[in-house]
């Protein structure tokens, strides 16, 4: 499939999976453009009465989910959830994702661990036949940072990965903070012939507090495009 119009599609992935709420639902709100069209949406239909509550998973979709109505809550007060719907930066036919384009991953992850499904909403030019393509963010500490650079790209190495591993900045050079307080790096591997391995390798060095591969989380993605909607996995 193909798309010409990506916010369409963006939007028409979205609404499909606001047709997946049911009243009395806890969700998990996700973050990027994509996630913030299923919030205006979500917002929309809260304003007719369905009853939900939404954990978001950065402090943007905070304010966007404030914006439009949403009711909020944490995930300390409620730590099980029954559906995060959040968007992703790449996505292959087994529903591993790459995400944190937008920087949240961390939460991200987070809250699809405590939700009983995960749906990923994304306009189909996401698919990918092999993840890598987009640059894999690594949420890491400040402490040592140079030290867990250079242990990234070791385990990268080890991995079958190799490009260039540069610490996220904004254009004035100020590295950009994630809502953790932590440095993202962005791994430009081009591909990752081994995911599985290259996460295994990443969350066992101690100055990466989590990276942007989401492995067996995802139960389904709606994937939009020209000729309408696909779907990879299951949504019920
Ligand atoms: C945010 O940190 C990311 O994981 C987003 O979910 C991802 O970047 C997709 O964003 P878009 O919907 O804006 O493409």
């Amino acid at each position: 499939m193909t798309v010409t119009n990506p916010d369409e599609a963006k939007r028409r992935a979205a609404a499909r999976a606001v047709d997946l709420v049911e009243p009395g639902m806890r969700l998990g709100l996700g973050t990027g453009t994509t996630a913030a069209v299923f919030v205006e949406l979500l917002g929309a239909r809260v304003a007719e009465g369905l009853d939900i509550v939404g954990v978001p998973t950065s402090e943007r979709t905070r304010t966007l989910a404030e914006l439009h109505g949403v009711p909020l809550t944490t995930l300390d007060a409620m730590p099980e959830l029954d559906l995060a719907v959040d968007g992703a930066d790449e996505f292959d036919r087994c529903l591993r994702l790459v995400k944190g384009g937008g920087g949240a991953l961390m939460r991200e992850k987070i809250v699809a661990m405590a939700s009983k499904r995960m749906v990923v909403i994304a306009d189909c030019s996401k698919l990918v036949d092999r993840l890598g393509r987009f640059p894999l963010p690594v949420e890491v500490n400040v402490f040592g940072l140079d030290v867990t650079c250079r242990m990234t790209a070791d385990a990268a190495k080890a991995s079958g990965c190799e490009g260039e591993i540069r610490v996220r900045r904004f254009a004035n050079g100020q590295a950009f903070v994630t809502d953790n307080g932590h440095y993202l790096l962005d791994c430009f591997f081009g591909a990752i012939p081994d995911p599985e391995a290259l996460a295994a390798r990443l969350s066992a060095i101690p100055g990466v507090v989590d990276h942007g591969l989401f492995i067996g989380i995802a139960s389904a993605v709606i994937s939009a495009g020209d000729s309408g909607i696909e779907i990879f996995g299951r949504l019920d």
